[in-house]
């Protein structure tokens, strides 16, 4: 499949396999490896993991499905495919708000995510130069203590000068996929590193069993405790689930509008939630049982992956090897999500003001670079500085986590409630049902999801998150 669009007709996706790659490689990157665990261990385990798990499954899946019906449809960019399925239900062209304010989501996640990215380079860097001093056949860091390790994260992140310039670095490798158009490189890569990263990490998962830690990890993480669900664990439980899904960013929508006829979006939908699911869930049994048997803290946020993987990777035969590997193979899910979404943006500028698409992707990039330098020194130089400080849902966060609660606290959930109505409620429902490719008593299922659940759910979740105080 080719990524433009050429005259009147619109190239897709070669195959139902490569749409579904490709929405995987979206949706998979650094929201389960990196993410998922920060946020459940941020947020007190089980009751977290649990009400994700019913996110997905209850508003993420009939979300999804609602993005790419729309994508289908409309054939364009996503704020034009809106406003065609709008015209085509005479409903106001004014809906395609939900897709331009997911544009401008998707330019804000951008920015902070490529300073992680940037992080995961730098360790590609670190275990290829173990390898060279620890050698193939024994673990990782060799004859080096754990507390060594474990300090190498808060260097990374202390110096201005690494993390602005490795985001900068991971910003370039993407900018030069996206300007180049997608189709060539990186689907190719996404073919094959997919599957490969699913493999290698369900063997770390696996060996991790028998590390110790393991059976308590499963506790943590799967033992529902009803007092720990507050109305902010429940937000950041939905906000997981849309950031991994990578929904209301309008960026299924681009995806699916590169979609045939041909494709059962419904069933298609649910293997990409069924896939993103899993591998959250994986890292979560990968980071955990380290974390519990090195008496790491389960809060310690965005460096949770990067310190307790590297002691994974010591102890393990051809660990410097096994380490090199996951973290190149994480490299190439965080890429085929940053791809993603550079994408967004970029191909909004190119629809809307005719600019080529290289230099909409340069535009698009420089503002990202901008921002990004910003949210890296957010952990150094700028560490003092608190943008949003006197919201309380934003009380003594710096730059990059407020990039990263704006956009999953609120941009997502808005664009999903607008979602849901806009294709539960305003769109005609014989085009929404030729769309969805399913019958019977499913579809008045997801009817009835999309028409109710996730609306008032998702509103109610969001006054209690950002709200507990009304609360008691
Ligand atoms: N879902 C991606 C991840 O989990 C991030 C993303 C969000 C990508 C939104 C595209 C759009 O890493």
């Amino acid at each position: 499949m080719a990524l433009t669009q050429s005259g009147s007709t619109r190239d897709h996706w070669s195959s139902r396999s490569a749409f579904l790659l490709a929405a995987i490689g979206s949706a998979v990157g650094l929201g389960n490896l990196w993410r998922f665990p920060a946020e459940a261990g941020s947020n007190g385990g089980g009751a977290f993991v649990l009400f994700y798990i019913l996110c997905v499954v209850l508003i993420g899946l009939p979300v999804l499905l609602a993005e790419t019906l729309i994508g289908r449809h409309g054939q364009a960019s996503a704020p034009e495919s809106v406003r065609r399925v709008a015209s085509a239900s005479r409903a106001s062209s004014h809906w395609s708000v939900l897709a331009s304010m997911g544009v401008f989501a998707a330019f804000l996640i951008l920015s902070f995510y490529c300073v992680v990215g940037g992080w995961v380079l730098y360790y590609v860097g670190v275990f290829a130069v173990d390898l060279v001093n620890s050698g193939v056949a024994g673990g990782a860091f060799a004859g080096q203590s754990a507390d060594h390790i474990e300090s190498l994260f808060p260097a990374l992140i202390g110096s201005a000068g690494w993390t602005v310039g490795l985001d900068a670095l991971f910003l370039g490798i993407t900018l030069y996929f996206v300007a180049r158009g997608v189709s060539g490189g990186i689907e190719v890569v996404a073919n094959w590193m997919m599957p490969a990263f699913f493999v290698l990490l369900l063997a770390i998962t696996v060996y991790g069993m028998f590390g110790g830690g393991f059976g308590q990890a499963i506790d943590y993480l799967f033992t529902f405790e009803p007092e720990k669900l507050t109305g902010p664990v429940m937000l950041a439980a939905v906000s997981q689930a849309f950031f991994s899904l990578s929904l209301g960013v309008a960026g299924m929508i681009t995806y699916g509008s590169y979609v045939g006829r041909n494709v059962n979006l419904a069933g298609t939908s649910a293997m990409i939630a069924g896939a993103d699911t899993l591998v959250g869930l994986l890292a979560g049994l990968c980071v955990f049982p380290i974390v519990f048997s090195a008496g790491l803290p389960e809060g310690a946020g965005p460096g949770l992956m990067f310190v307790t993987l590297p002691h994974a990777f010591q102890d393990m035969p051809f660990g410097s090897v096994v380490g090199l590997l996951f973290f190149i193979m994480v490299f190439f899910a965080a890429l085929t999500s940053s791809v993603g979404l550079l994408e967004v943006p970029t191909a909004w500028l190119i629809d809307r003001f005719r600019i080529v698409r290289r230099f909409s992707a340069m535009i698009v990039a420089f503002g990202a670079m901008v921002l990004g330098a910003l949210a890296a020194l957010s952990f150094n130089a700028l560490s003092g500085w608190h943008p949003l400080g006197f919201i309380p849902l934003f009380e003594g966060q710096g730059f990059f986590d407020v990039l990263d609660g704006l956009t999953a606290k609120l941009f997502m959930p808005l664009g999903a409630i607008l979602t849901a109505l806009f294709v539960g409620w305003v769109a005609d429902r014989k085009l929404v049902d030729i769309e969805n490719g399913i019958g019977g008593a499913l579809h008045l299922t997801w009817l009835f999801l999309v028409r109710f659940v996730c609306p008032l759910a998702l509103v109610g979740i969001l006054v209690m998150g950002l709200f507990p105080d009304l609360f008691g």
